[in-house]
């Protein structure tokens, strides 16, 4: 099987090296890739924005499956493109992909299908900032309604900052979403969805906020574990049949049936989850992990869910033990990040590659926030985390940073439900 990945971050180096080892995947393409993804792949460097260019590059490799990574052209229809094309696709059409897109969209979705999700109001007007503001808080969840690569979302007790992130996506024309604070540990569930069939992967953690102990802002995600040791496997059954499988029937229900991962981001309270959000692709820096334990086949597993036979796929198999990936971040991530650094120490094992690029010299540098994502595996999430600030101390990225408590509240048993 050729196969086709679109998307250049931690996360589609995490799908190369996951097809890699899937012996019916014969041949591998990346558009755009990094400077990592070379060493499995051909990278390409075409506009995956543009539905035509990846249509032809698919036409071009002879491409027997195409995987769509990120969101961007998913909510573009680069996917309905390609299926009209006649090519297997992995990644949801753009009315689905809407469930990212568009968090209004969520909200209605999770409404019809009996969801529990945060309250929430859509504020589109600056006129009417201040009043909806007064019926929130005291801590205040203000999010971008449109595609802001996990920073488009402000949660804090200072109204005066909820306000300013609420006019300034005002401003640039975006409406925003007021919601209710929900309180308890989040899990990012991935599934494999193919219309009404549902294949929940393991659930992982992500670590949002650039700072040890959950200070500073938001960022696309700095770290991440799988399996979470305080989560009990009912509640993830609970996710799927209350949550997963819902919105999958509501979707088809809409005639816009879902087909690729769906990500459920959610909150553990005490009455059961509730959604944060949901996304139409795989998460970075969760992929890395999650993947890092996958024992069947993945090449086949994306066919199935592209060419609509999820339901005859056999039970996907899981490594025992932990898994943990560390991003390294660019000086000054989440802001304008400083690239064009040189990188060593970057082709070790377990070192998948985000933002990097070669130089004129054919060195390997910095060319985005996230630039590596290092990945541990091991019999308990002790051995690997252990495994993953090993690995990344042989990595030289100046003025670059990173969080040295991913899993950390696990381990010490300091999360709870
Ligand atoms: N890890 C957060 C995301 O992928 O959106």
């Amino acid at each position: 099987m050729r196969v086709l990945v679109i998307g250049s971050g931690g996360r589609e180096h995490a799908l190369l090296i996951g097809l890699a080892k899937d012996s019916s995947v014969t041949d591998l393409h990346v558009a755009p890739g990094n400077a990592g993804t070379t060493a499995l792949a051909t990278n390409h460097d075409v506009d995956v924005a543009s539905s035509d260019s990846v249509v032809a590059l698919a036409r071009k490799v002879d491409a027997d499956l195409v995987v769509i990574g990120p969101e961007v052209p998913l909510v573009l229809g680069v996917a309905d493109a390609l299926r009209e094309a006649g090519f297997a696709t992995f990644g949801p059409g753009a009315q689905a992909a809407q469930i990212e897109g568009s968090k209004a969209f969520a909200k209605d979705v999770m409404a019809a299908a009996g969801v529990a999700t945060a309250h929430s109001e859509v504020v589109d007007n600056p006129a009417h900032l201040d009043a909806a503001l007064d019926r929130f808080g005291p801590t205040w969840v203000v999010k971008d309604d449109g595609l802001a690569a996990g920073k488009g979302v402000v949660v804090t007790t200072d109204r005066a900052a909820a306000r300013d992130h609420a006019a300034e996506c005002l401003e640039s024309g975006h409406p925003v979403l007021l919601e209710s604070f929900l309180d308890g540990p989040e899990v990012s569930l991935f599934s494999l969805v193919d219309g009404e069939t549902v294949v929940p992967l393991i659930p992982a953690q992500d670590h949002k906020r650039v700072g040890d102990n959950d200070s500073g802002p938001n960022t696309g995600g700095m770290g991440a574990y799988t399996p979470l040791p305080w989560l009990p496997d009912d509640v993830t059954r609970q996710i799927v049949d209350d949550v997963v499988k819902p919105v999958a029937a509501e979707l088809v229900r809409r005639g816009a049936p879902f087909s690729g991962l769906l990500y459920a981001g959610l909150a553990i309270g005490k009455d059961g989850p509730s959604v944060v959000e949901f996304n139409c692709r795989f998460g970075d820096p969760e992929t890395q992990a999650v993947l890092a334990l996958l024992k069947s086949p993945l090449g086949q597993a994306l066919n199935a869910t592209a060419t609509g036979t999820l339901d005859a796929l056999p039970p996907l198999e899981w490594a025992d033990g932990a898994a943990v990936t560390v991003v390294l971040a660019a000086e000054n991530y989440p802001g304008k990040p400083r690239t064009g650094d040189v990188i060593t120490g970057s082709d070790a094992e377990g070192v998948l590659h985000a933002g990097t690029a070669r130089n004129a010299d054919g060195a390997v540098v910095s060319s985005g926030g996230r630039v590596l994502a290092v990945v541990g595996t091991g019999a308990d999430l002790a051995e690997a985390r252990a495994q993953a600030y090993e690995r990344l101390a042989g990595i030289k990225l100046p003025g670059s940073h990173f969080r040295t408590d991913i899993g950390r509240n696990a381990l010490e048993g300091k999360i709870s439900i």
